[in-house]
């Protein structure tokens, strides 16, 4: 495996929920296989989960991560082509990208969208210079339109999760004070649609996602009616992806409350496992009382993104 931004490039779903499985079941099994190896793991943006999962998941494999916080540890890093470099950027991605490639043998990046250029963002302009110019295989953990790493953990804690061969799934936006990308919603919903999943997914009007990756979900405007039957509840707000007017793209059109899962939203549910990928803003995106509550498996998804990152890190390492 090259690169690790789609669904397609796991291969086929039961095989790598087996694999995560394994993984999971025994994670040093694979000790010798990182040896002598590095993962670079760079940061333009916060993070928390992703930061401390995929070195742990590197540590599983025997793997050495070195972590790079882009204009922090680092100069600050200019990312556009033909500019005359006269402002606060000492260095430009041209020659970072190479440098940090000739120093490790994977690469992960975390770089989110501008939200400002729809054309940049969904083109994923700085993922694709770490492609062309790394020489490394490379992983998205998070970039403009995609955080693949999260959407593979999150069908890992499904599969762990379901009652029935064909889960209900419902993804559904949820208010928030500040403009989110569309990379989790655009991921979880290209997985769903890729697994063997009742998939619906409910925002309100505007907030339509990118038919790449929702193509063939149903969605449904009527929040309380998607959430019928639900055996999984997964949250997120994101902001307005531009589809039907690009000129919205990345606004907040709407910070309606009555959209927040609390337990009236769960009620009308199959007694559905409430999900997250976190961070989560309380009692706007989630009431205390759902994340609260023993419904709620926030946390095990979390742990599960080490199972998903040593699993796509073992494959690169076994291509290697
Ligand atoms: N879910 C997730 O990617 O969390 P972080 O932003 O904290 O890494």
């Amino acid at each position: 495996m090259r690169t690790f931004f789609h669904v397609q490039d796991i291969g086929d779903l039961k095989k790598a929920l087996e694999e995560a499985r394994a993984v999971k079941s025994n994670p040093f099994a694979w000790k010798s296989l990182g040896e002598n190896r590095t993962v670079m793991i760079v940061f333009f943006n916060s993070s928390l989960r992703t930061r401390l999962s995929t070195q742990k998941a590197a540590l599983n494999l025997g793997l050495s991560p070195i972590v790079l916080n882009i204009g922090q540890d680092s100069w600050k890093l200019e990312t556009e082509l033909g500019v005359v470099m006269d402002g606060d950027k000492s260095e430009h991605l041209r020659e970072a990208i190479p440098v940090m490639g000739s120093y490790c043998d994977i690469i992960a990046v975390r770089a989110f969208a501008s939200l400002s250029d729809r054309q940049a963002d969904y083109s994923e302009t700085i993922l694709n210079q770490f492609v062309q110019y790394s020489g490394k295989p490379v992983i998205s953990l998070e970039s403009a339109t995609v955080h693949p790493c999260q959407a593979f953990a999150d069908l890992i804690t499904i599969d762990e999760y379901r009652k029935s061969a064909r889960p209900k799934v419902v993804l559904t936006w949820a208010p928030h004070p500040k403009a989110l990308p569309q990379a989790v919603p655009n991921s979880f919903a290209e997985w769903m649609n890729a697994a063997d999943v009742d998939f619906v997914i409910t925002h309100p009007h505007g907030y339509e996602l990118d038919p790449r990756f929702a193509g063939g979900a149903r969605v449904e405007y009527d929040q309380m009616k998607a959430l019928e039957g639900a055996d999984f509840v997964y949250a997120k707000n994101w902001s307005c992806p531009g589809v039907a007017n690009p000129a919205d793209y990345g606004r907040i059109l709407s910070q309606d409350l009555s959209w927040t899962v609390d337990e009236a939203h769960m009620a009308v549910t199959d007694n559905a496992y409430f999900m997250h990928c976190l961070p989560v803003r309380r009692n706007m995106i989630v009431s205390d009382a759902v994340i609260d509550s023993p419904r709620s498996i926030v946390i095990p998804e979390a742990a599960n993104r080490v199972v998903s990152a040593q699993v796509v890190l073992k494959r690169m390492l076994e291509a290697l």
